[in-house]
């Protein structure tokens, strides 16, 4: 959860007249989460957000399962996803259950006809190549190589890309994502032993308010299908707002890692967690510096979880060749380790170079036919020597 942010002009008091110079009013609005108990934020618009012109067809983006019980260890090259002009086109789901789904993108082209609003789900976007700029009616967000764009249930989103070259993983949640229990305290305040701290936490800024009338179209997702609706104002049409419910960047680079004289586990690079999972960044870092010391990891069997790796950047200690933008799946049921020689290779070493997102699904997760189709299918085998 974010902290409390305001942007713009606000009246004194919530629910109170708020004019413009006109003498007409502002309307005002109250996006809240788990009904009105949860984080809410409030905005001041030039005209009602409610003037829909129409809605068109349903346009379905259910993704379509190739593998529901999936018991081997998988691998897939996520950088062989062809890039596509349109964000929503670009958008391939490739692992998927009841809590989540990931996605890869690869979109060349900014957003400019439309506008995406994701009701279905809070998105984690990580931009593993390219820069830009995420626009909401909470204002500006730029975002480049290594960003954690957190962008919650429902805020209406455009992305302008500044190049083509745009590699993107996402994780679309359908519960909301949070900053890891165990990092804040009971104010809210990220404690001393948390690996980054509310200076790291880029928000929404140069708030642009676009007093317009017309057809806009917001692209909004529920139930896997895509409802193109049709305003007759601008969605960024917001003169000031306030509250904890905005989208928001994590650097993976702003992460601080946590290292010890033997192997760290796992949740010491948590970054955010959903219902039934984590996600965790794994950054350069110094190595265990016990005389004795094992670097990579042991064997170890995810009695609890589907263990997913994506690699950004850097040699992988445990791994005998990752490429950039490649994806591990570890499933529930079957253990795993270093990849033979790893474990003789790592020892001594003082530092490890690698840059990877980790998601943690309690659940199992199912394989999209996209998936099957960039997958390399001698993975599992590849622990023989
Ligand atoms: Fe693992």
């Amino acid at each position: 959860m974010p902290h409390y942010h305001k942007s713009g002009q606000i009246p004194p008091k919530r629910h109170t007249q708020f004019r413009k110079p006109d003498g007409s009013l502002y309307a005002e609005q109250l996006v809240s989460t788990e009904g009105f108990s949860d984080a809410y934020s409030t905005t001041y618009h030039h005209y009602p957000p409610t003037l829909v012109r129409s809605v068109d067809p349903a346009i379905d983006v259910k993704p379509e399962i190739a593998v529901q019980n999936n018991m081997q260890h998988r691998s897939f090259q996520g950088f062989k996803v062809k890039p596509a002009d349109d964000y929503m086109d670009s958008r391939v789901p490739v692992l998927v259950n009841n809590d989540l789904c990931i996605y890869l993108a690869a979109p060349r082209k900014s957003m400019e006809r439309y506008f995406f609003k994701n009701s279905q789900g809070s998105e984690m976007i990580f931009v593993h190549e390219g820069s830009g700029t995420l626009k909401s009616m909470y204002g500006e967000l730029k975002f480049g190589y290594g960003d954690h764009l957190i962008i919650p249930r429902g805020v209406i989103y455009q992305l302008e890309f500044d190049t083509p070259g745009n590699r993107l993983f996402i994780v679309e949640s359908y519960t909301p994502i949070r900053f890891p229990k165990k990092y804040v305290n009971k104010l809210g305040q990220f404690e001393e032993h948390a690996p980054f701290c509310e200076r790291d936490i880029r928000v929404p800024e140069n708030l642009k308010t676009h007093d317009e009338k017309g057809d806009f179209m917001v692209m909004v997702k529920k139930g896997d299908q895509l409802f193109p609706y049709h305003y007759a104002s601008h969605p960024f049409d917001v003169i000031g707002w306030d509250g904890y419910h905005y989208p928001y960047a994590l650097s993976i680079h702003d992460f601080e890692p946590i290292t010890g004289r033997i192997h760290q586990p796992p949740p010491v690079h948590q970054t955010f967690e959903g219902h039934n999972y984590v996600m965790c960044a794994f950054v350069p870092r110094l190595y265990d510096y016990h005389l004795l010391s094992i670097p990579v990891p042991y064997n170890h069997s995810n009695v609890d979880s589907d263990e997913v790796l994506y690699y950004v950047d850097g040699e992988f200690m445990s791994r005998k060749h990752v490429d950039r933008g490649q994806i591990t799946l570890h499933p529930i049921g079957i253990t795993h380790g270093p990849h033979p020689g790893t474990v003789e290779k790592s020892l001594g070493a003082k530092e490890t170079k690698e840059l990877a997102v980790m998601v943690d699904t309690f659940r199992p997760l199912w394989i999209t036919k996209q998936a099957m189709e960039i997958e390399e299918p001698d993975y599992y085998k590849s622990w023989l020597e």
